[in-house]
């Protein structure tokens, strides 16, 4: 019991459970969910201009992903420029054509179709075309502030994601490769919020099926990593954690054996864009904290060095927050009993098997990475990771991280 202003208030002893119960909620992203909802694109943009400016890749041009939406820019009367020349991964010099093509044409809007990169390229362009610096200046580093971003210049972005991975369709995040420096840096800012994401899981029917789990784990890691946010974590954020993760579990062993098969695409659409919403709330940790460094010094896809990773984090997690873990193994396999004996090594061994169920390579070391790397891949984390890894439910030593490297080999 506890008394305050003359009232008695009775306070629960397991303070625990109700310490995340204050929190601001904003998240501002529209989301237009649903099958043969990019049709629409066109009625979406006409609500921010008559000259739209997009951004995707020569292969979805292609495939004739944009077709639908180029008749409806014809039908609606909006003028529109095809921008096809996203590479994965985007670098810092990768912007400057399209940088020029927009500060000419004066766009209304900007579309980023496709995956992660080419999301995350529309809304770094959306700042960098309407600032004076190049968009690795805008990169919010633990270890270097971003240069100051005016929000009523940035151009509107309207998200349209063709995999489930990144959730970059419902974030305020880009993330650039700087070759020159080589890290991986986040340019986070609420202005480039995309206005509207439009997540049609029918443009997810024809992704691959390599790329269907590299993505798909991606997306799972955002939900768990944002679960382990001791920082920015609230009750609202792990209940989106908790349904992204069960979204994935359930529906992308069905989109990789069957990427036909429409309503596990949905699944694992809706699980991704919850993950993109866990991030926006509370943020990755420890695993991305690894991850962005691996990926700018060695090359792999995002989602490979997310998969790389996840478990030993895990392991090296759950002595300190053992009810979550056991939240998670419940959600993979709900038949593990936590009161049984081995449970921690039964737990841990069915988030493998969760995992190697999708046929990639898994360890550094089948990336052709060098051992000197492990020690590079470390003091890259703590001298520019830091503030995402201050934020994981543990506090790794230097130690402890080489030894999560090390066992990820
Ligand atoms: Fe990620």
């Amino acid at each position: 019991m506890k008394e305050k202003n003359g009232k008695v208030y009775n306070i629960d002893k397991k303070k625990k459970t109700y310490d995340k119960m204050n929190f601001t909620l904003d998240h501002p992203v529209r989301v237009e969910f649903g099958n043969g909802k990019s049709n629409e694109l066109a009625k979406f943009c006409g609500l921010y201009g008559k000259k739209v400016f997009i951004v995707t890749m020569q292969e979805l041009e292609t495939l004739g992903l944009l077709d639908n939406a180029k008749y409806g820019f014809e039908r609606e009367s909006i003028e529109y420029t095809l921008f096809s020349d996203v590479k994965p991964e985007p670098k810092k010099n990768d912007f400057n054509d399209a940088v020029e093509l927009i500060r000419k044409g004066g766009y209304d809007v900007i579309v980023g179709f496709g995956g992660g990169s080419c999301i995350d390229f529309a809304k770094a362009l959306a700042i960098c075309a309407t600032h004076e610096n190049d968009a690795w200046s805008y990169v919010n580093l633990s270890s270097k502030p971003p240069d100051t971003i005016y929000p009523q210049k940035v151009l509107p972005v309207i998200a349209v994601p063709t995999t489930s991975g990144t959730g970059s369709e419902v974030t305020p995040y880009a993330v650039i490769i700087n070759p020159d420096t080589i890290q991986e840096g986040t340019i986070k800012d609420p202005s480039i919020y995309p206005k509207i994401a439009i997540v049609d899981p029918e443009l997810m029917l024809g992704l691959p099926k390599k790329w269907t789990a590299i993505t798909g784990i991606d997306a799972f890691s955002h939900s768990l990593e944002s679960y382990f946010n001791k920082t920015n974590r609230t009750s609202f954020s792990d209940m989106i954690c908790i349904e992204g993760m069960k979204w994935i579990v359930k529906s992308l062993p069905k989109a990789y054996q069957d990427g036909s098969n429409l309503q596990a695409r949905a699944g694992v659409a809706y699980g991704a864009t919850l993950g993109g919403i866990a991030i926006s709330l509370a943020g990755t940790t420890v695993g991305h904290a690894l991850v962005h460094p691996t990926d700018a010094r060695i090359g792999t896809p995002h989602g490979i060095s997310v998969s790389i990773y996840m478990l030993s984090v895990l392991r090296h997690t759950l002595p300190v927050d053992i009810d979550r873990f056991s939240k998670i193994v419940r959600i993979i396999n709900p038949s593990i009993d936590h009161n049984q004996n081995g449970f921690i090594e039964k737990g841990l061994q069915s988030i493998e098997s969760f995992i190697s169920q999708f046929d990639f390579p898994r360890k550094l070391s089948d990336y052709g990475v060098s051992e000197e790397m492990i020690d590079v891949i470390v003091d890259d984390t703590i001298s520019y990771m830091f503030r995402p890894l201050n934020q994981h439910v543990k506090k790794f030593t230097r130690g402890e991280l080489r030894q999560i490297v090390i066992e990820s080999y």
